[in-house]
């Protein structure tokens, strides 16, 4: 039997609103069949691209749109394409990054299950503007059905001459790989993607160099995530400016977020960038509010790397600056509930656990440090805590963050230090009363 994610969207919104593109189509049960796409006017931003555009035209038109990664980092992606050097004698490449592995993130998934042309679509125009004649799209392993959905999509394309040898007669070569990923998070950091694309055990390496120079087989590549390339189809058939008009300034366009936890309605939303975080967990279309009627008492809003924002902060923008400016971060866009009667110690074990497990060991501070603060933290919350071990996490993270070769160490420490400052007097009651201040309830184990 197969599987495909049950997940709620807004895709009826998105239909009825012409602003709302990435999930447009993404409940129709036969947007993933080729004919369906192009139906949808799929494959029409490649056709135009091949004919009408020279590729410092696309990279230009991706520049002027203000697209940002949405893997995480928000660097804009049309700058990151003109990184790539002009005068390599060597092939480039282009890998897309589908290993979404960072906890509360599942909007990849979607895309790829149920749209996978719009990625294949998106790959394909990047890969015209590198220069780039071999393509590879890196899955997280454990996504098999996302896999299959996509290699049977890269075959229908192939059969439809959208790849291969002289692309609709323009005399542009490009082929496309599967890969499934090593099955670990670190996999999903660029370098030790590339890594492990190459045979190796999934390592980050030391930039400089950065991969635009030297990534895959030592080659100029650009890796992307999903969101980010399935939203260039769209940047080319509608324009740069369409797409500046959509979200704010700075943080154009829309973004897909993954609403999980303790909220009535989970499920992956696409809304323009500058949506309010409290409309999301509340309005009736979106989270619908928290979980029996109880009271928020925090949110993650970027993915478990993220630092939390209480109930007194969710006032903000989904922006890239809004979220910075509220001392968190937009990163993947998965916003993470959790309400009143959610213990924070237990919280932080659980995501400390992961990140620990997680770490690749290259670094010392990333290798020991996470490993340390587990040690602690699951002594608190098994009632063994001892004075002085607030301090203690507080002297660890400072020795991590900022000192590690990837950003996974940073990304161990700052929901951490951030948990610390929002409830110190909850890790102080749990150490003098060997038990938690607030009664625990997790459906969501
Ligand atoms: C530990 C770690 C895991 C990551 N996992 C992912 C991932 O699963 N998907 C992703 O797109 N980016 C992930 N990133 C970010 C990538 O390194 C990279 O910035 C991104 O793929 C670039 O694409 P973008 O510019 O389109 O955002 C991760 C980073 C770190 C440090
Ligand atoms: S920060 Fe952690 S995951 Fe990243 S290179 Fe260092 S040990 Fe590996």
């Amino acid at each position: 039997m197969k599987f495909y994610s049950p997940v709620i969207t807004n895709a009826s919104e998105a239909a009825a609103n012409q602003k709302l593109h990435l999930f447009r189509y993404v409940e129709d049960p036969d947007q993933y069949r080729v004919d369906t796409y192009e139906a949808h006017g799929g494959y029409r931003a490649w056709k135009k691209t091949l004919t009408a555009m020279k590729p410092d035209e696309v990279i230009e038109e991706v520049k002027k749109s203000g697209l940002r990664g949405r893997g995480g980092a928000g660097f804009p992606t049309g700058m990151k394409w003109g990184f790539v050097p002009k005068s390599s004698p060597k092939p480039r490449y282009l890998c897309c990054n589908a290993d979404e592995s960072e906890p509360g993130t599942c909007k990849d998934r979607v895309l790829m299950e149920r749209d996978p042309h719009g990625v294949i679509e998106g790959m394909a125009i990047a890969a015209y503007a590198i220069g780039c004649h071999i393509m590879f799209c890196y899955i997280r392993g454990e996504f098999n059905h996302c896999i299959e959905r996509m290699e049977a999509a890269v075959q229908e394309a192939y059969k439809r001459g959208h790849l291969g040898r002289n692309i609709h007669g323009s005399g542009y070569d490009l082929d496309m790989v599967v890969h499934s990923g090593g099955g670990a998070y670190i996999c999903g950091e660029e370098t030790a993607l590339l890594n492990s694309l190459e045979g190796e055990r999934g390592m980050s390496r030391i930039r400089p160099p950065f991969p635009a120079v030297e990534g895959l087989y030592a080659c100029p590549t650009i890796v992307n995530n999903v969101e980010s390339l399935a939203a260039v189809p769209h940047i080319i058939a509608n324009g740069a400016d369409w797409y500046r008009s959509l979200g704010t300034e700075k943080s154009a366009g829309t973004k897909l977020f993954s609403l999980s936890g303790h909220v009535n309605r989970p499920g992956n939303y696409e809304v323009e960038l500058g949506f309010s975080l409290k409309k999301l967990i509340y309005d009736p279309a979106y989270g619908n509010g928290i979980l029996g009627g109880k009271r928020l008492k925090g949110v993650i809003p970027g993915g478990a790397s993220t630092p939390f924002l209480t109930e007194d902060m969710i006032d903000v923008a989904l922006d890239y600056e809004a979220l910075t400016g509220a001392g968190s971060m937009l990163g993947s866009g998965a916003v993470i509930v959790f309400h009143e009667e959610t213990c924070v110690v237990w919280v932080i074990l659980k995501l400390i656990h992961f990140f620990r497990h997680e770490s690749c060991g290259k670094c010392t501070p990333c290798r020991e440090g996470t490993g340390w603060l587990e040690q602690i933290i699951e002594r608190i919350e098994a009632g063994q805590g001892q004075p002085g071990d607030i301090e203690k996490i507080e002297d660890v993270c400072g020795n991590i963050l900022g000192r590690t070769i990837c950003p996974l160490g940073d990304a161990a420490v700052m929901p951490i230090q951030s948990a610390v400052k929002h409830w110190r007097e909850e890790w102080q009651y749990h150490i003098e009363h060997k038990k938690c201040l607030v009664k625990t309830e997790f459906p969501f184990g």
